[in-house]
């Protein structure tokens, strides 16, 4: 099935590198955006070097565009201001843009880190309330409540994914948890493109079919991908991976730990 136009904010990132590659060969045409330069890759690549903070930069290059993969952003902890810069008002440029043209699906790079304080022996779903285990998954609350409202008021359709540990392997413990696969990921994501136009507004864990995931799977329902990957039979290669886990340590483990958070806030 043809992806149409898909356009990809922070292609030039670790998720954004290999899905381009993927979704190459599926959509028409690729716009890739990123702060740093591109090079396009193959015929159907458009790049643009484009900052998520400039509204008018970013509504130009998603010109033409069916849907938006938003991956640009900050990835982790850091002061508040760049978070609230570059993933929240970020993520509001993109669904602008959206809302003021044709483009119908909006998928959003959420985090697993929006809920980072429930305990490691809880199933946690997507329609629990929010504990953020730092700024960063507060500013990730913020970009999911921007796709609820857009969805709601101006019935756009979005689905919000919540990644989990994007690696090419599981190397620590928790990954055994909360581990998603370069497949898995392209598969979440792929089916997030090409969910129902019925469907308003979605959240979800992608995943990957780990053994010990703390996080609920998407019903089909919610999202038609069924993750293959198990980071179980990665656990021969990592140290401590027998230990047993304490149940009531947060899922975010040490990003939940106060010092974690302190590095970006005044002494
Ligand atoms: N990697 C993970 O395990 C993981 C887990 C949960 C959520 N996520 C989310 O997925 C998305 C992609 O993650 P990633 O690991 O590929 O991160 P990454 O840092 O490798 O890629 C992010 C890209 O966004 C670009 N970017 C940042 N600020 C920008 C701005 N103001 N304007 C334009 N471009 C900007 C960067 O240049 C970079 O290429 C992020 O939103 C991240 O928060 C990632």
């Amino acid at each position: 099935m043809s992806l149409g136009t898909v356009a990809v904010t922070g292609a030039a990132g670790n998720i954004g590198s290999v899905v381009r590659e993927a979704l190459r060969r599926d959509a028409a045409r690729l716009i890739l955006l990123d702060r740093v330069p591109l090079r396009p890759e193959a015929e159907n690549e458009d790049v643009h070097t484009v900052d998520l903070r400039d509204p008018v930069a970013v509504e130009a290059a998603l010109a033409g565009a069916d849907s938006v993969l938003h991956l640009g952003g900050v990835p982790d902890e850091a002061p508040l201001d760049e978070l609230l810069q570059a993933n929240v008002l970020g993520t509001h440029n993109v669904l602008e843009s959206a809302r003021r043209t044709a483009i119908k699906r909006v998928v959003l790079a959420g985090s697993n880190r929006v809920t980072g304080f429930y305990p490691v022996a809880h199933l946690t779903g997507p329609r629990e309330p929010a504990r953020p285990d730092g700024l960063y998954g507060v500013s990730k609350v913020a970009v999911e409540a921007l796709g609820q409202l857009y969805a709601d008021k101006f019935g756009l359709s979005v689905i919000c994914l919540r990644i989990g540990s994007f690696e090419h392997a599981p190397t620590e413990p928790r990954h055994l948890a909360t581990w998603l696969s370069p497949r898995d990921a392209v598969g979440y994501i792929r089916a997030a493109l090409t969910a129902p136009p019925s469907t308003r507004f979605a959240a979800a864990y992608a995943v990957s079919a780990n053994t010990r995931r703390f996080w609920e799977l998407p019903t089909p329902a919610v999202l038609d991908y069924t993750p293959v990957d198990d980071a179980e039979l990665h656990a021969g290669n990592i140290p401590g991976a027998d230990l047993p886990a304490d149940p009531a340590a947060p899922q975010a483990g040490a990003y939940a730990l106060p010092e974690f958070t302190l590095r970006h806030l005044r002494p």
